[in-house]
């Protein structure tokens, strides 16, 4: 007999109640919305408004606050937002200090309960809280990756369509290295269906263009006082379908590496194809001179952090 999958998403905060919101709507399975013991009510108010939803547009997905990771047993996908969001003024990589305990408190938990997840981690600094949650956890490669190309790559995308003055489903674009101020927005692949953006946009403006991407995330932690929501859930969630519906969708992800572009034990945004087995193949693309400098910058900048997390253990 069929079953309906488990979604286990691990904070209960913005990006949680989002998550939890789009995997009802859309009827992934049924979903657990764990937060620590203090905010349990918290977690569990939230699910319940979000299951009485349901009765208004029907969905049929049960939704539960907990605060007990047992409840999460045998889960088949967790997404994972738990620790402290960036306040104005403060890089990704600011929260590395507080995030750390949390991630480890998270992957410890997971492996007991959750072996056979496959894992999405969303909190920052991005690419190091993947590479630690793999650390801790020794899962495979195939089973966990980080939240952050589809996102940056969404903003690079709506720009382009503003300024093109295009439709956002015709632009492609692929947003790939650190999810940090060095992010590398893949400018000799970005299309408007099938023909270059350049053809459509001039040089300066584009430069603004993907400047902007690059500080995507902050122009909005400045404007609301903490980290965007809504995008960050649409595009974890849209991983996550990939995987439990074998989509085998080409996705920018943080991906561990084992000498894919040159880099080795090391996560950071790359194409991959998504699908019933997890990360079923890491694309190596064809970069431009310019474009592999940036991503060496991406890189080292991603690197450097992990050396902190690395310290630490
Ligand atoms: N990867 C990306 O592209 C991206 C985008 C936006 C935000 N983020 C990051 O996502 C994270 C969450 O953002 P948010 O806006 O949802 O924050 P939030 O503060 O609204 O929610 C985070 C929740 O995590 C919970 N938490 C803390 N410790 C925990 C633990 N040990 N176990 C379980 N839960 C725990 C908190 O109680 C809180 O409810 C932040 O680190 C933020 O920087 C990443």
């Amino acid at each position: 007999m069929a079953t309906r999958k488990k979604i286990g998403l691990i904070g209960a905060g913005n990006i949680g109640g989002e998550l939890a919101r789009l995997c009802a709507n859309k009827e992934l399975g049924d979903v657990w919305l764990y937060d620590i013991p203090a905010k349990e009510n918290f977690a569990k108010g939230k699910a319940l408004d979000l299951e009485q939803n349901g009765s208004i547009l029907g969905y049929d997905s049960s939704i539960r606050g907990t605060a007990n990771w047992a409840d999460l047993e045998g889960a088949d996908v967790l997404i994972i937002t738990a620790g402290i969001p960036r306040k104005p003024g403060q890089s990704r990589d600011d929260l590395v200090v507080t995030n750390l305990p949390i991630i480890r408190d998270v992957a410890n938990n997971a492996k007991k309960h959750c072996p056979n997840a496959f894992v999405i981690v969303i909190s920052n600094p991005l690419d190091a809280m993947v590479y630690e949650y793999k650390r801790v956890t020794g899962c495979s490669k195939q089973k966990v990756v980080g939240m952050a190309g589809v996102l940056d790559s969404a903003r690079f995308q709506l720009f382009l369509a503003r300024e093109a003055g295009v439709s956002v489903k015709d632009v492609r674009a692929m947003v790939l290295g650190g999810h940090g101020d060095d992010m590398v927005p893949i400018v000799s692949m970005c299309t408007i269906n099938g023909a270059p953006a350049t053809q459509f946009i001039a040089k300066e403006k584009l430069d603004a263009i993907i400047e902007r991407t690059r500080k995507g995330g902050g122009e909005i932690v400045n404007l609301m006082g903490t980290s965007a929501y809504y995008a960050p859930a649409s595009a974890a969630v849209a991983m996550a379908e990939a995987y439990l519906h074998d989509q085998k969708r080409l996705l920018p992800c943080a991906a561990y590496l084992e000498g894919e572009y040159g880099y080795k034990d090391l996560f950071i945004g790359v194409p991959v194809f998504i699908g019933g087995n997890g990360v079923e193949k890491i694309v190596q693309l064809p970069l431009t001179d310019a474009e592999k400098a940036m991503l060496e910058k991406s890189a080292k900048s991603v690197q450097s952090v992990v050396d902190v997390v690395k310290k630490t253990t």
